[in-house]
């Protein structure tokens, strides 16, 4: 049977660091307040002349490097954003032309903060299908553009980033073993970016009322998130047979610890065996999880063999999970 194989990850993050000191001089927070409340305690910024496909090229050729590849190797390119360079063209096109790749196809998904894992088993269709053989997918976000710097209930949440991955066929034992998507779009208004789209096309008047900025109902998105992640986890292990304690690490998106440790608790799952870097990073959205995951390849706590578990939540509503042999 075809699987498909993750062969290499990268990430790059900008070196700008902001940290909640910083933000307790924008708006009316605390270093405690937002540790306590996220367990984020900095975040990354990107300068004014970077866009999202700068982020996403730095890290796509990390893994490209990696992967002893290059551009011209590859069929597809993806990149999962919310905060790509232009309305069009895709983000996927610029990281196209930059990494020089003629003979890819290459465009965007927009699943929010579960756009890596949506991008996941688009991947995991083509190479399945036998269309494309070498797939590059990148999650890349500036979501310091975005933000409302005068709102405090979301600013201190968002940072900037990206991660990627090459994927493969395989025939071997290591491959992505199941892939599960949700969205709920009659909860859209949870959170969103109201302005800049057909529903509200860019005018003085959206730019005056802050319309071109995310916004969030935090509270109700959590308990939203708890549930729905705590659920899907244990359901995506039961679907497939996999008791957590033959889990090797969970890889959850980064948008909140009290979410993350919520999930690992549900799964019985020490903390241990829990990819969390949201204290450096914030919620990088569609990065977050092929950030985390290259750090925790680099770093040897994935390893070959390693059943590992992807979950995420985001608006749309969105959630995903991805159960992987590493
Ligand atoms: N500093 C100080 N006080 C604050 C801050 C802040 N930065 N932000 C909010 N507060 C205050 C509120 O005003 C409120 O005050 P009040 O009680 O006087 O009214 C109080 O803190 C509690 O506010 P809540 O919103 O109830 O706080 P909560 O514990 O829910 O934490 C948070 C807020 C961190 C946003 C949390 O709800 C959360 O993480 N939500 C989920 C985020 C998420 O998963 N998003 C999905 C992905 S994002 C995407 O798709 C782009």
């Amino acid at each position: 049977m075809v699987r498909t194989k993750i062969i290499a990850t990268g990430h790059y993050a900008p070196e700008k660091v902001l940290t909640n000191y910083d933000i307790e001089k924008i708006v009316d927070t605390s270093d405690e307040w937002i540790t306590e409340r996220t367990g984020i305690k900095e975040r990354r910024i990107t300068p004014t002349h970077q866009s999202t496909s700068y982020l996403a090229y730095e890290a796509s050729i990390r893994a490209l490097r990696k992967a002893g590849l290059s551009g011209a190797d590859l069929d597809l390119i993806v990149v999962a954003t919310i905060s790509g360079d232009m309305p069009f063209p895709s983000t996927a096109c610029f990281l196209q032309g930059y990494l020089d790749a003629r003979s890819a196809a290459a465009f965007d998904i927009n699943a929010t903060c579960s756009g890596f894992i949506y991008g996941l088993s688009i991947a995991n269709c083509f190479i399945r299908s036998g269309q494309y053989r070498r797939i590059l997918l990148v999650g890349a976000e500036i979501l310091s553009r975005f933000t409302d710097w005068e709102d405090k209930t979301t600013c201190v949440l968002f940072g900037d980033g990206a991660g990627a991955a090459v994927l493969e066929p395989t025939t071997g034992e290591s491959g992505i073993i199941a892939v599960d998507l949700y969205s709920d779009g009659s909860q859209w208004e949870l959170i969103n970016l109201p302005g800049g789209g057909s529903k509200n096309p860019s005018t003085q008047e959206t730019a005056m009322n802050r319309l071109h900025f995310i916004k969030m109902r935090g509270n109700e998105t959590f308990k939203f998130a708890v549930k729905t992640l705590e659920m899907l986890a244990v359901e995506t292990l039961e679907k497939n047979n996999l008791a957590p304690s033959k889990l090797s690490a969970l890889v959850p998106h980064q948008a909140n610890l009290r979410i993350i440790q919520a999930t690992a608790k549900r799964l019985g799952l020490p903390m241990d065996k829990v990819v969390v870097n949201i204290d450096r990073y914030g919620n990088t959205s569609a990065a977050s999880i092929p950030i985390a995951l290259d750090e925790a390849v680099e770093n040897g706590r994935i390893k070959e063999g390693d059943y590992i578990l992807l979950e995420a939540f985001g608006g749309g509503l969105t959630w995903a999970s991805a159960l992987i042999k590493w």
